[in-house]
């Protein structure tokens, strides 16, 4: 075998791996929509169910609660962000802790109300120490998420943060190359901008962001006819 032969093998066994943990078995691609648990659920109470029993979207941090998703069902603008922290695991909520408050200020500055639009994260379970979410963690949540936002069917989403971006967009890039414009996903529109934490910690930062969602309120009111 050729050294690239081995790694396209490795890399193969890797997602076969990553198949049953989430599926306990492997199944043929034909036969997902009538025995993959992800498709039979066709409501978010379902989904949330599945999630709620789910080992597999759990990380290394013992005893945390599943963090759903939050906000309206039919809601045409989903924002995605990385990981629950302290506040989120505590409450069960995206985005409850300082972060949560200045998304909500953001939300506010484009005339959306928190309500309005659905909340989720890639993962939904806290890593300890707040680490960044690892690549198996990532790819294990992903069928999740993807399912959920099926049944929201959003026609537009905000990934916050790089990290949710390279997630969603199977794109390994910086944040500044991937912000700023709308990426073709599954059918949708999605922008990217700067995750509020990092908002946080570098102001200098919050121009470039309200630029980001100044465009994305033109386009959920192009989209939606909202204005
Ligand atoms: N940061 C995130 O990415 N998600 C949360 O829910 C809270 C903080």
């Amino acid at each position: 075998m050729t050294d690239k032969e081995k790694q396209l093998f490795e890399e193969i066994l890797a997602y076969l791996k990553i198949e049953r943990d989430v599926y306990g078995d492997f199944y043929p691609a034909s036969d997902r929509s009538t025995t993959d648990p992800l498709k039979q659920c066709s409501t978010l109470e379902e989904l949330k169910a599945l999630c709620e029993n789910s080992d597999v979207l759990k990380t290394d941090l013992e005893g945390t609660n599943l963090v759903f998703g939050v906000g309206n069902p039919n809601a045409d603008l989903m924002l995605i962000g990385e990981a629950p922290g302290y506040h989120e695991d505590q409450q069960g909520e995206p985005f409850v802790g300082r972060a949560g408050q200045l998304l909500n200020k953001i939300l506010a500055a484009i005339h959306f109300k928190r309500e309005e639009v659905y909340i989720a994260n890639i993962l939904k379970h806290r890593p300890p120490k707040n680490r960044d979410p690892k690549p198996e963690e990532r790819e294990r949540s992903l069928p999740f998420l993807e399912r959920q936002i099926e049944l929201i069917n959003p026609k537009l989403l905000l990934c916050l943060g790089r990290i949710s971006a390279t997630t969603l967009l199977s794109r390994d890039d910086s944040l500044k190359n991937m912000r700023g414009q709308f990426h073709p996903y599954l059918g949708r529109l999605l922008m990217v901008t700067y995750h509020p934490a990092a908002l946080l910690r570098n102001p200098q930062w919050k121009r470039p962001a309200w630029e980001d969602v100044q465009l994305l309120r033109e386009k959920y009111d192009e989209l939606t006819g909202d204005h």
